[in-house]
């Protein structure tokens, strides 16, 4: 948990390429800018640490709705905030972090085996999320006690 009372800012650690914290990392992105603009690229086992299966994206969320709710039994993803901001937590079963993105250059890379919750959308707020895997519902564990007993039964080690 950071010192400001658990609210983990990737602004203050800009400095740092990645930062491991259970089993996931804030992603400084490399920016090719010039005096038109900035341009991020990302690439499948080069700076995206697996391969991109599948790409999708959250818009128009309603300010007081939260999403997510789930952990992934092998999926492995990286979220950035292209316009606007929204809190994660997550929860690996044993401690509980809240991380703010609101950077289109700062990805959030989040590994297996981690509950992870979307709050406090802000406006016009959008996400897109790259996925190492294809979409399967069965892959999902949407229930925090099961997903508690998946991570006690090492299920997923
Ligand atoms: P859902 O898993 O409920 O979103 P979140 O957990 O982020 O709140 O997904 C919403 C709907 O979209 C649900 O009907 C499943 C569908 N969906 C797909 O068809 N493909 C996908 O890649 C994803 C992520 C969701």
């Amino acid at each position: 948990m950071s010192a400001d009372g658990g609210v983990f800012n990737p602004k203050s650690y800009l400095k740092a390429k990645s930062i491991i914290i259970m089993n996931y990392k804030l992603i400084e992105m490399q920016v090719h800018g010039d005096r038109r603009g900035k341009l991020i690229s990302l690439e499948g086992l080069k700076n995206v640490p697996f391969e991109i299966k599948r790409i999708y994206y959250m818009f128009d969320t309603l300010p007081n709705e939260s999403r997510g709710f789930h952990a992934h039994k092998e999926l492995e993803q990286i979220i950035i905030a292209m316009d606007g901001a929204c809190r994660f937590i997550l929860d690996d079963g044993q401690k509980r972090e809240s991380v703010l993105l609101n950077r289109p250059d700062v990805g959030l890379y989040i590994g297996k085996n981690m509950w992870r919750e979307m709050h406090d959308f802000s406006y016009g707020c959008k996400l897109v999320v790259l996925a190492s895997e294809y979409y399967d519902e069965k892959e999902y564990i949407r229930n925090y006690d099961d997903f508690l007993k998946s991570i006690k039964d090492g299920d997923n080690k």
